[in-house]
């Protein structure tokens, strides 16, 4: 039990301390790994398809508060069970412990049952003066610092005079849709993750904020002419694709839809030149701040302002 080696779906590494994670996740880790060896429950071989204890999910907040998913390969209640209230006695810390089954060949969890066994299905975060509750399934910036500071750049570059219909593509729990607000007409999210948009939706309420409106779908499908007569012509679109960027449809619908203001933001600096090289012919680059997410690794968040290029 460890971590994944890159590039090697199979192959996992035997780490005792990771140092960009908050504890008491290396706790947690080392805890299960060793409950597992003392109880003989076997780890999970994905090549032969064998064994229990699958992948492990730990996300801390910056209130403290920590969100635990244990995957297993098949259903055991006894042994389940067993290991979850030693792990939540052992660590009360925990405020959401929950598990999955997967008996699939691949490790995604998006389209199986997250069951919530002790605590609460989600956690908060904090970010400025708003509160995001954040499920399972949800994205969630790793670096919530960071992003903080990410998302007070977007809104700079945004420049928003409050009568502006914004887009913000790929919005995961509408972070940035709610963060923005404040400063705009309406915002529109979409995003492909339903329960990221319940999450989205319920985050405005907690907010109280009015003028935001989600949408659960691929933005390939969802941003089509007719979606955009229904919603209203974005003055600006802010963009936070995943790290294989936008596919060439979306950068066409962007080009076709010519708003004012683009904003990109990327965790894939070479995607993102990809992507901003098929627009270059509408549109230039005005403004770009690096920002640093993922510190100790090569990792880095970048925002690109585009604005057309007449
Ligand atoms: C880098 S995250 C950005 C989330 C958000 N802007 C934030 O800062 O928290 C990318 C998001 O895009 C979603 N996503 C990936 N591919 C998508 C697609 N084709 N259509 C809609 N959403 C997609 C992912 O589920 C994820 O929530």
């Amino acid at each position: 039990m460890g971590f994944h080696v890159k590039k090697h779906f199979d192959k996992v590494l035997d780490i005792n301390k990771c140092h960009l994670q908050r504890e008491p996740s290396n706790a947690i880790r080392q805890f299960i790994k060793e409950y597992a060896l003392k109880n003989d429950l076997e780890f999970f071989d994905i090549r032969k398809g064998e064994g229990f204890l699958r992948t492990l999910f730990i996300r801390t907040s910056t209130q403290g508060e920590v969100m635990v998913i244990l995957v297993f390969y098949y259903e055991n209640k006894e042994n389940i069970e067993r290991l979850l209230n030693t792990l939540g006695e052992k660590f009360p810390k925990i405020t959401s412990l929950n598990y999955v089954i997967n008996g699939k060949r691949n490790d995604t969890i998006s389209d199986l049952e997250v069951k919530t066994y002790m605590g609460l299905p989600y956690i908060t975060e904090q970010m400025g003066n708003l509160k995001f509750k954040i499920g399972p399934k949800s994205f969630f910036q790793t670096n919530s610092k960071q992003a903080l500071k990410m998302y007070e750049k977007v809104k700079e570059f945004a420049d928003l005079k409050s009568n502006e219909i914004v887009y913000d593509l790929y919005t995961g729990t509408g972070t940035i849709a709610n963060f923005i607000a404040d400063k705009a007409l309406k915002v529109i999210g979409i995003e492909y993750v339903s329960a990221a948009i319940e999450d989205a939706k319920e985050n405005s309420v907690i907010n109280k904020i009015g003028n935001t409106y989600f949408f659960s779908g691929d933005v390939v499908k969802i941003l089509n002419d007719e979606f955009i007569m229904n919603n209203g012509m974005p003055d600006v679109i802010i963009t936070d694709p995943p790290r294989a960027g936008m596919h060439p449809k979306v950068t066409e619908q962007i080009k076709k839809i010519s708003s004012n203001k683009i904003i990109y933001v990327s965790c894939d600096s070479a995607t993102q030149a990809r992507d901003v090289a098929l627009l270059a012919d509408a549109y230039k680059i005005v403004k770009i701040q690096p920002i640093d997410m993922f510190p100790h690794t090569h990792h880095i968040e970048n925002i690109v302002l585009l604005e057309k290029n007449n």
